[in-house]
């Protein structure tokens, strides 16, 4: 009886590992947006009207945009998204939050295995998503000067709020450019490309 029952066991025991790994998967609302609203809402939330350099983290349809090539949050690969460097204050990024408590080690791990699971969040499509960013033809990159002179090569993505979404060409990256900081015929330029 339990000859014939002991190879039945070791045959489960893989399925019995992989369940519990399955089971170990990053759920946004369980695992991430808790650590968006104890380091993160303060400064970056809609609902408390405070949107720091463009970004928030508690409505899920906006972060959604920060999703992407070049955006902070790249899904699938951990080493570009510059959320993990923001929150570690590595590689030159200032680190967040800039003030009180920093992001213990397990809680950077659980956004970094999040991230290489594909950043899934309720609501949003990802997989579609970036399949779309990918069929879409790249943007056409123009000259942008800043209010104070300074020019950069960079190609338009959109215009959210006060701030207009700029791909700069020196690294492939999407950065929120206050509007107000490009010249005035920039801040045209960036209107007339969000027609
Ligand atoms: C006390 C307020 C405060 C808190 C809390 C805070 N931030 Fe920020 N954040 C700011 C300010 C101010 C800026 C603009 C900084 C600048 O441009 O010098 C900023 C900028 C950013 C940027 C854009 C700049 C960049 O490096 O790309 C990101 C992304 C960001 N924060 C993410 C976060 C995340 C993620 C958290 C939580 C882990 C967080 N912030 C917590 C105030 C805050």
């Amino acid at each position: 009886m339990f000859a014939r029952f002991f190879p039945t066991l070791l045959l489960l025991v893989p399925g019995i590992l992989h369940a519990q790994l399955a089971a170990a998967k990053m759920d946004f609302k369980k695992d991430v947006q808790p650590i968006f609203a104890k380091y993160c809402y303060q400064c970056h939330s809609v609902q408390k009207k405070k949107e720091k350099a463009g970004f928030v983290f508690d409505d899920v349809q906006r972060l959604s945009h920060d999703v992407g090539e070049g955006r902070i949050i790249v899904p699938g690969k951990v080493d570009e998204s510059d959320l993990i460097p923001i929150v570690l204050g590595s590689n030159g990024k200032k680190e967040m939050p800039p003030d009180g408590d920093k992001l213990t080690m397990p809680e950077v791990q659980k956004l970094r295995q999040w991230i290489s699971e594909g950043a899934n969040m309720p609501g949003v499509d990802i997989a579609a998503k970036m399949a779309r960013q990918k069929r879409e033809r790249p943007h056409q990159v123009m000259n942008w000067t800043s209010k104070e002179g300074k020019a950069i090569k960079a190609s338009f993505e959109a215009i959210e709020g006060e701030f207009v979404l700029l791909r700069m060409q020196a690294d492939n990256k999407v950065y929120k450019v206050p509007l107000a900081k490009l010249n005035p015929a920039g801040q045209i330029q960036a209107k007339l490309q969000a027609e």
